[in-house]
């Protein structure tokens, strides 16, 4: 796996095929394995980046490992060292998709490096901030994980992520497992933090002026399919998709149609040549 190094700390990435440059941006606390089942057709028809956010997968963390109070990894620090990727690879303009926490990061990027982005693809994703109800069970769920380790935050997330396709003999969510229970507890706490405290992004969305593709899943309970509908119609320059049989990760349950998505909404809105 490739290596770079942004703000002198080892980042890495998987990235595949050659044409415009298609960032993708993992969710919490998942890493760019994420995206293994559409890696390699996207790359078809582009050069697809993969990177593992700071402190997930292979990338190294910016939080001490153990601290007791570690500060908020916030979004807008996040969508930061996007750019710094992009830097680092010596890229000008990527279309950037997120999925969940990627796409929270994904509208901090957006609205922070205007003119560092062609598309956005916002998948299971929201634009609203979190209710108080909701950033109340973020600070219990990351002093859980400070005590008591990843183990138990698998076990819940689980069936958050599969929603109704949940499956215990799927080897897809045995991996999804086994990359969440292999997150630092530190990185999962401060992601939790940070998550809690991004901004409300839905009166931005009138102001895009550039495409943005939603991706929902009919049985995402994290995500409801129409609250994203209702961001889309936000949006002047927009498309929305909805995948069946899909829960919280579209990209990994219904790989062949995340694909289609993405490729026939980029196909339709890049500058056709004279
Ligand atoms: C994710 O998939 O990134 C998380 O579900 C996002 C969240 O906790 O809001």
């Amino acid at each position: 796996m490739p290596e770079l190094l942004i703000e002198n700390r080892s980042a890495h990435y998987v990235g595949l095929g050659k044409g415009a440059p298609l960032l993708l941006v993992h969710g919490f606390p998942l890493d760019h394995r994420m995206w293994s089942e559409v890696l390699e057709p996207l790359s078809r028809t582009a050069h697809v980046l993969a990177v593992d956010l700071p402190g997930f997968g292979n990338s190294e963390a910016c939080h001490h490992p153990r601290d007791a109070s570690p500060a908020p990894l916030s979004m807008a620090y996040l969508a930061d060292w996007c750019a710094h990727f992009l830097d680092a690879k010596g890229l000008d303009q990527v279309a950037f998709c997120g999925l969940s926490m990627g796409g929270y990061i994904g509208w901090e990027f957006a609205r922070r490096h205007p003119n560092r982005w062609t598309h956005l693809i916002a998948c299971n994703t929201r634009a609203a901030a979190d209710s108080e109800l909701i950033r109340r069970g973020r600070a219990v769920a990351a002093a859980s994980a400070l005590n008591q380790g990843t183990a138990q935050l698998a076990m819940n997330m689980i069936p958050k992520l599969f929603g109704r396709s949940v499956n215990p003999d799927c080897p897809l969510q045995r991996s999804v497992e086994q990359m969440i229970q292999s997150v630092d507890p530190t990185v999962v706490a401060a992601a939790q933090l940070g998550m809690a405290e991004r901004a409300d992004m839905t009166e931005w969305l009138p102001t895009i002026e550039r495409p943005v593709l939603f991706v929902a899943g009919e049985n995402d309970t994290i995500t409801s399919p129409e609250e994203m509908q209702q961001n889309s119609r936000l949006v002047p320059n927009s498309q929305f998709a909805e995948a069946h049989d899909a829960g919280h990760l579209v990209p990994l349950q219904q790989p062949e149609r995340f694909c289609r998505f993405v490729e026939s909404f980029l196909d339709e809105t890049r500058p056709k040549m004279a």
